[in-house]
């Protein structure tokens, strides 16, 4: 990697954060809103850790004044957000609620205001729970609730937000949602994961046609994906079939369909015993081909993986977001995941910035030339507060300044970077893992709900206003002056 001190970015990349919906609004039940498959998900005793639930989350929904003040006073120029469902459609269906979409307007004047550029991401994963009982992702109807609610909410927005995302990470809506269950709704079956699959893929294509008759023709539509960085743990024949199988799992599924048109054929090979992908009807793919304005990635860790029969006698590891009983991959039953060597987040995450540099390569040759944000990336530590107040999260600004440095090279390569989001602004609910891990550049007690930036926040806010990035190693107290 180049000197740390030669790491700038040009004067017009994006420098934001990312949060969602029902992760820091809290206000479950003010303004019409209903519940969403994570209200009834986290309720259902024994889901999340320790029952943990969105109830309050931080009170966004009420401090978002204060939030945006934050983000200003960090420098950020934009900012990615998602807009919960059943906040402006409580049913799934039907008209809007005016009260829920207000509360977005405020939200985005508030940015605009402060010059902070708003993204905004359809579904962040709080399906209305009324969709659910009427089938949930698997059934094809949703991708038409869909359509209905992106045109809702392209209307009600489109005039004062540019940067526009339909789903976030389809690939944990399915598999997590509809295979493991670790996820709402929980479910545990792998043929509805893979008809989930196809349903958000069409939700997907029929949510940007939506948002495009919907908007001023100058607002970008994108998608965010956690695209998986799939390595194998040798290059035995059989090792590198699994690694293909699970990039088909993965990758293939979305990226062929959205990118390219169609499935890959190895993936309906795969998956034969488990379905007939019957339910991929005529004129679908060509629905969910939209031409895109950009793509959104999202990156944590990569995978490891191998053919059960050639594992090394290390312990299977479970996938990124953690295995219940139930696997996430549908007849993958003789693949099995490693733990990926070297330093671990919180989340058990290893620390692997080279795999942010692959995957926006990847993406690169898959989509020549389209912009490309990382539309999260960031890491999990056991964050405290000194008895000074303040929090040394040293840790992450390790994590920052690598994955930013590769982000740097990778456009020095030619890959065309337009921005990067750290997940995520400020600690909150982090699914099933309650709130157990913290993520934020800002630390949230979770007493008093007082937001207090971390070391990190102050390092990535000079980031922000310099566009270089500070050596992380001599990190000296006091931590540099976000001012
Ligand atoms: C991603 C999710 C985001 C957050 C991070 C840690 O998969 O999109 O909501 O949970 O992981």
């Amino acid at each position: 990697m180049p000197d740390s001190a030669q790491v700038s970015f040009p004067s017009d990349f994006l420098w934001g954060s990312a949060t969602s919906s029902y992760q820091i609004e809290g206000a479950v039940r003010e303004d019409g809103r209903t519940p969403s498959i994570w209200d009834t998900f986290s309720h259902t005793p024994g889901k999340t850790h320790n029952g943990e639930h969105g109830d309050t989350a931080v009170d966004h929904y009420h401090r978002y004044r204060e939030d945006v003040a934050l983000m200003a006073d960090l420098g950020l120029n934009t900012y990615r957000f998602s807009v919960a469902w059943p906040r402006v459609q409580p049913t799934g269906r039907g008209p809007a609620v005016q009260k829920g979409l207000d509360f977005y307007r405020r939200l985005v004047d508030e940015l605009l205001e402060k010059g902070i550029a708003p993204a905004v991401t359809l579904y962040h994963w709080d399906l209305p729970q009324e969709l659910e009982d009427a089938g949930g992702w698997p059934a094809r109807e949703t991708a038409y609730r869909f359509a209905e609610y992106a045109a809702i909410v392209g209307e009600a927005l489109g005039d004062r937000v540019e940067r526009w995302i339909t789903l976030n990470e389809p690939w944990c809506a399915a598999f997590l949602g509809y295979s493991s269950g670790v996820h709402a709704p929980g479910r545990t079956d792998g043929e509805l994961a893979l008809r989930a699959a196809h349903t958000l893929n069409l939700a997907h294509g029929l949510g940007t046609s939506a948002l495009r008759a919907a908007m001023p023709a100058r607002n970008t539509v994108a998608v965010a994906l956690n695209s998986h960085v799939v390595r194998t743990v040798s290059d035995d024949p059989r090792d590198l079939e699994a690694g293909r199988r699970i990039d088909d799992l993965a990758n293939g599924i979305f990226h062929g369909p959205m990118l390219h048109g169609a499935y890959p054929e190895t993936l309906f090979t795969a998956t034969a015993s488990v379905t007939d992908w019957s339910f991929v009807e005529e004129g679908d793919l060509k629905a969910i081909h939209q031409p895109l304005d950009a793509l959104g990635l999202n990156y944590y860790t990569p995978a490891l993986v191998g053919h059960a029969g050639s594992a090394p006698a290390d312990a299977p590891h479970s996938d990124a977001h953690g295995t219940g009983a139930h696997s996430p991959w549908p007849s993958a039953e003789d693949i099995v995941f490693h733990q990926v060597p070297g330093e671990q987040t919180a989340m058990g995450w290893t620390v692997d910035a080279t795999g942010l540099y692959d995957l926006l390569k990847r993406y690169d040759d898959e989509a020549p030339g389209l912009p490309l944000y990382i539309t999260e990336n960031g890491a999990a530590y056991d964050d405290r507060m000194d008895a000074d107040g303040q929090v040394r999260d040293h840790e992450r600004i390790a994590y920052l300044h690598s994955h930013l440095s590769h982000v740097r090279r990778a456009m020095a390569d030619g890959v065309n970077v337009r921005g990067y989001y750290l997940w995520s602004l400020m600690d909150n609910f982090e699914w099933a893992y309650g709130y157990s891990k913290r993520f934020g550049m800002v630390y949230v007690d979770y007493e008093t709900l007082e937001r207090t930036p971390k070391a990190s926040a102050l390092w990535y806010a000079q980031a922000a206003r310099t566009g270089t990035l500070a050596d992380p190693a001599p990190l000296a107290d006091p931590v540099p002056d976000a001012g």
